[in-house]
């Protein structure tokens, strides 16, 4: 049985992940409303991603023995003064969470916790993909800047990303379900 202290920072932490998702689909919705359909396909894939880390991190507190709770989740902002400084956010954001997780391994630790430090791998190893896929795309959107003929070739190769269920987790029915509209958006 974990402590309470841990599922309560685990609770803490899925509700982040929970914002990360409501953040990407509001950066998803600019790009829809400023023309850029890849990108917001892209951030749409980002936002299912999130919520996936949101509903695995509340299937491990449930199969502890804990109760998932659904704490509120902040609103995030709804406009961006560029496609650059949306990215940017990403990038920020995503260090910010990396940051996060160390913490929360760190009271894991403290709770002489090893089943949930284990645990908390997986997310180490997917912040260090998120932190290099959001540089990259980063990069490239500031490669593109002004010319908008560069922005549109980056605006549809972002569009190609699809959503992927991590290994083991489409074994659960609703979020396999989730997979038919996620990254779908209608153009
Ligand atoms: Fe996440
Ligand atoms: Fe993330």
């Amino acid at each position: 049985m974990l402590s309470e202290k841990m599922f309560e920072a685990l609770n803490v932490q899925a509700n982040r992940e929970l914002y990360s998702s409501y953040l990407y689909l509001s950066m998803s919705y600019y790009f829809e409303s400023v023309k850029l359909p890849g990108f917001a396909s892209w951030m749409r894939v980002q936002a299912g991603e999130e919520l996936v880390h949101t509903m695995k991190m509340l299937d491990y507190v449930a199969s502890a023995g804990g109760r998932a709770k659904m704490l509120a989740v902040e609103s995030p902002r709804e406009s961006w003064a560029s496609p650059v400084d949306a990215f940017q956010q990403v990038w920020d954001h995503e260090r910010a969470v990396s940051g996060l997780i160390r913490a929360l391994v760190g009271v894991s630790e403290a709770e002489k916790d090893e089943a949930t430090k284990s645990f908390l791998q997986w997310y180490l190893d997917e912040q260090v993909e998120e932190e290099e896929s959001s540089d990259n795309v980063l990069n490239l959107v500031k490669a593109a800047g002004n010319d908008n003929s560069a922005l549109q070739a980056a605006d549809a190769k972002l569009g190609q990303r699809r959503f992927k269920f991590p290994r083991g987790f489409e074994i659960f029915p609703y979020a396999a379900s989730l997979g038919l509209t996620i990254g779908s958006l209608k153009r």
